[in-house]
């Protein structure tokens, strides 16, 4: 109990304010790190999974941030001093791809006992699933949730102290913490968070229930983080947020999402912004007036529909019906004719009838989405669908699925074609994975486009002739090249 007694006197020095106490741990880390990389003369080395959305994946930033503030190195595999797996729960096959995983951890931890496992993320926010890994996966030294990433330094810190398993969940989020590292893996785009959080409760989602209810983050700040990365010469950013046209709703003085992205908008260097996730019911005439009269905010805009049919939407809890979803698409194609749109849709909702998917197939043809994420209804226990009665047989769901997915290929490779011939302006992100001599990079309307380049155009807007539309992408030629 020595170390423990030593402990309490740390958290005595500790300041109680944060970020402060925060940047004490890291502190505190950072000197443990160094003198054990004296002692064992190589650097201490750490590797991240990250399951899930765009959300996930900022976290995982701003842990690995903290973790290269106290001076872990970024491993190219799981065989690491630290390793955590960012998880998500959204829908089963999440979880069960995070446990097919962890086993790997074990053998890597009986060849490096110094090895410390952590897992967090929104898995971890569900009581079951962290009672299996205290009692299942006995080797996982440190759990914490999404409420309280920002704290890792401490926990990491205690774990490494006392050599004690740590388990740090929050049923529900604090203030938000600003002012905290963050490490980002491209240098000209980057993700923003503007809100936390979701008080829509679709009855099939777990989202609200395992990151909490909707928190904005101030304008001034979100502002600040914007110049910061367009001084460090980003040129993209998206906005994130489960629902970010409710943002802002609930401060003193309301300001709207159309208003923050006025502000960001201002902000030289920056030349494309996109956000996401768009809730249908929440979407404002504001917004669509600022998206048409914007140079800035990208033709593209993802608005999930979740089902075509008005009794699923129902019972979805959606607060639309299948014509207000579809006069909001004529609205936004009037106001913002080059508009990309892509929704997410999902097959196999409890009580889903052939005439319910006959709808469903219906608004991807009016939609004319190009493209859209279909999933399979996954049952989340805990939310208000799980104890709804389930009739569909698997196979009768899969081959609904088939037919919502084949016809949203069809729909997206004829939306795929629109701009053959013209001149769009990519933003080059990288090397072509295929082909050495070419670059990737995206239109303003989110689609892939290849064409002849090397690395001098990473990070560059350029125009690009798109010769030929391959489907899901074009080819295209560098224009005046
Ligand atoms: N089953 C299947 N898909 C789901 N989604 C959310 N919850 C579930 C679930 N229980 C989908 C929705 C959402 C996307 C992020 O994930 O389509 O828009
Ligand atoms: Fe889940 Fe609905 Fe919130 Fe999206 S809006 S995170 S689907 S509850």
């Amino acid at each position: 109990m020595e170390e423990q007694r030593g402990w309490n006197d740390i958290l005595k020095n500790a300041p109680d304010n944060e970020p402060d106490r925060q940047r004490y741990f890291m502190i505190k880390c950072r000197e443990l790190i160094e003198r054990r990389k004296r002692e064992i003369g190589r650097d201490l080395t750490f590797y991240d999974q990250t399951f899930g959305c765009q959300m996930n994946f900022k976290d995982s930033e701003k842990l690995n941030g903290i973790l290269e503030e106290i001076g872990y190195v970024k491993a190219d595999s799981e065989e690491a001093d630290f390793v955590y797996y960012n998880t998500c729960t959204v829908r089963e096959n999440a979880n069960i791809r995070v446990y097919g995983r962890l086993g790997t951890l074990k053998t890597f931890k009986k060849k490096n006992p110094e090895m410390i496992i952590a897992m967090c993320g929104c898995m971890m926010q569900e009581p079951e699933e962290v009672e299996k890994v205290r009692n299942t996966f006995r080797f996982v030294d440190v759990v914490f949730g999404t409420h309280n990433i920002y704290k890792l330094a401490e926990l990491l810190y205690r774990a490494l102290y006392t050599r004690e398993r740590v388990f740090d969940i929050w049923e529900k989020a604090e203030e938000i913490i600003e002012d905290l590292p963050s490490d980002r893996k491209i240098s000209f785009k980057a993700g923003v968070n503007i809100m936390f959080g979701c008080d829509n409760f679709c009855s099939y989602c777990i989202v609200p229930y395992v990151r909490g209810r909707e928190r904005s983050r101030r304008p001034e700040d979100i502002v600040a983080e914007v110049k910061k990365l367009a001084a460090e010469g980003v040129k993209e950013i998206m906005l994130l947020g489960q629902n970010v046209n409710s943002y802002g709703k609930k401060f003193q003085e309301p300001i709207s999402f159309a208003q923050l992205l006025r502000m960001v908008e201002k902000v030289d260097g920056i030349e494309r912004i996109r956000f996401m996730t768009s809730h249908p019911k929440d979407l404002s005439d504001e917004l669509i007036q600022v998206m048409a009269e914007s140079g800035k905010i990208c033709r593209h805009l993802h608005l999930p529909v979740q089902s075509g049919s008005d009794r699923i939407l129902k019972k979805m809890n959606r607060h639309y019906t299948k014509d207000q979803y579809l006069t909001l698409v004529e609205k936004l194609r009037k106001a913002v004719p080059d508009l990309s749109l892509t929704t997410d849709i999902i097959v196999g909702f409890p009580g889903e009838t052939e005439e319910d998917i006959q709808e469903t197939i219906d608004v991807v043809r009016k939609a004319r989405y190009d493209s859209a994420f279909t999933f399979i209804y996954s049952k989340r226990s805990g939310t208000p669908a799980a104890r709804m009665e389930e009739n569909n047989p698997d196979e009768v769901i899969h081959e609904r699925f088939d037919r919502v997915l084949q016809e949203v290929n069809r729909v997206a490779r004829e939306q795929n074609q629109k701009m053959q011939g013209e001149t769009g302006y990519v933003l080059v992100e990288s090397i072509d994975e295929k082909d050495e001599t070419m670059v990737t990079g995206r239109l303003s309307n989110n689609n892939v486009v290849h064409f002849k380049g090397d690395t001098s155009l990473i990070g560059q807007i350029v125009p690009v002739v798109l010769e030929e539309a391959k489907g899901f992408y074009y080819i295209g030629r560098l224009k005046d090249a």
